[in-house]
């Protein structure tokens, strides 16, 4: 791939390569990042959220607050509604016990970068494992844990998938708080805020269903009611007819309650398509996020931060870390990580830890 030969090629410096267009930046010329608006910004709600829950100004490790917990309430109305009807806001649900994957590391970083939320909440009964959340909680710092257990049942049927438990959930989160719900095995690639003035959105999945992995939605949008209400008719022996197929229907009936984006913006490559993540490369200039699949057709062979950059893949074509190695040399400050189109400049030693 040009991209990686030019990567290589530049190990002094840093190339940006979006598309065709590639910047040559050099790498020396960069100064240290003074905290920008934004993250000063995050840092504030984080504090005011510590404040609200009664803790200390201590804020290193990852607050944690009940569902429909007031304090949040409070915190989200002063600190994450701008102009638009949609609060930047993401939410993850992550139920049982389970270490974080590789993949789920790079969708939260992926939100990270290219969303810009004022908190990541992530909703369920425990929170992630394993290096690649330390890792994560180095890089972003503004995760909220909002504990709740799995819903058991929807009118009266019990749920006994965990994937329909999530289902729920998310539709209770998004009545809740409003704002961007995102599976974990989901790469953003650009940044949502063209969105965030419709009351609602989901993207196609395919012809005849509406893909549940991104959902933008205003707080308590009337789509979710109407959708939390079809399950009703919930058959635990259907695996996406609510998830999916009724959802389908509900924008049919209510075209003026949803914005549909098209499949080739989130859901291509589709479930059917994974060759195209895993084996080919994929064209995703044109794509805002990335579904990879990966909780659904396990076990692929996990890659990690180092081993990625030697696939010639869509997904080697992901996420990149550089200018470490050049650091020991050349005493840079600076490193950086690309994830898409996107570049985060990190001190080196996050990166280093990051590799290590
Ligand atoms: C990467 O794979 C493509 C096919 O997907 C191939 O055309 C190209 O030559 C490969 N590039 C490298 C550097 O191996
Ligand atoms: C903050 O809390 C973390 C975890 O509870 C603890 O390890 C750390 O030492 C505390 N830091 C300070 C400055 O109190
Ligand atoms: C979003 O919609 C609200 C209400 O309709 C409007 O007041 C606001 O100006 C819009 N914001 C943007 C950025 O278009
Ligand atoms: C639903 O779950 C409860 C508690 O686990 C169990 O007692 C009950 O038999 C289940 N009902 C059906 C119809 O499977
Ligand atoms: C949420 O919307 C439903 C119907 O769309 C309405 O009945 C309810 O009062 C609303 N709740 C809040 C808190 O606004
Ligand atoms: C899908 O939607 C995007 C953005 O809304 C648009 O740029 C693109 O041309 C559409 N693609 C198709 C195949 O309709």
């Amino acid at each position: 791939m040009i991209r990686r030969e030019i990567l290589k090629a530049g190990r002094t410096g840093m190339v940006v390569s979006i598309g065709l267009v590639c910047i040559y930046v050099a790498a020396r010329s960069i100064p240290l990042l003074a905290p920008s608006p934004l993250e000063r910004n995050v840092e504030d709600c984080k504090h005011r959220l510590s404040l609200a829950l009664g803790g200390s100004l201590n804020t290193s490790s990852v607050l944690e607050t009940p569902f429909n917990s007031r304090p949040l309430h409070l915190v989200i109305d002063q600190c994450c509604q701008d102009q638009f009807l949609v609060p930047n806001i993401v939410h993850f649900v992550w139920f049982q016990l389970e270490r974080l994957s590789f993949y789920h590391f790079l969708s939260i970083l992926s939100a990270h970068m290219f969303l810009k939320p004022c908190l990541i909440l992530i909703h369920g009964d425990v929170l992630p494992a394993g290096e690649y959340w330390g890792k994560l909680l180095d890089i972003v710092t503004n995760v909220v844990h909002v504990r709740s257990d799995p819903p058991s049942q929807v009118f009266g049927k019990n749920l006994s998938w965990i994937q329909h438990k999530s289902d729920i959930h998310r539709i209770e989160v998004m009545k809740e708080y409003g704002g961007i719900y995102l599976d974990t095995d989901l790469i953003v690639l650009q940044s949502f805020e063209f969105l965030r003035n419709y009351t609602y959105t989901m993207g196609m999945e395919d012809d005849v269903g509406l893909g549940n992995g991104i959902i933008l939605a205003q707080k308590n949008a009337t789509f979710l009611h109407h959708w939390y209400q079809s399950y009703k008719t919930y058959d635990p022996g259907e695996w996406a007819a609510h998830s999916v197929v009724e959802s389908f229907q509900l924008s049919k009936q209510f075209p003026d309650l949803i914005h549909v984006m098209n499949k080739t913006s989130i859901y291509t490559p589709s479930y059917w398509q994974t060759d195209l993540i895993y084996k080919d490369n994929y064209d995703w200039s044109g794509n805002i996020a990335l579904h990879l699949y990966s909780v659904h057709k396990q076990p692929f062979k996990e890659e990690t931060i180092e081993t990625i950059k030697y696939l010639n893949t869509t997904l080697g074509s992901l996420a990149r870390v550089d200018g470490a190695e050049d650091e020991r040399n050349s005493g840079l400050s600076n490193c950086q990580l690309q994830v898409g189109s996107g570049l985060k400049i990190l001190d080196c030693d996050t990166i280093h830890s990051l590799l290590a």
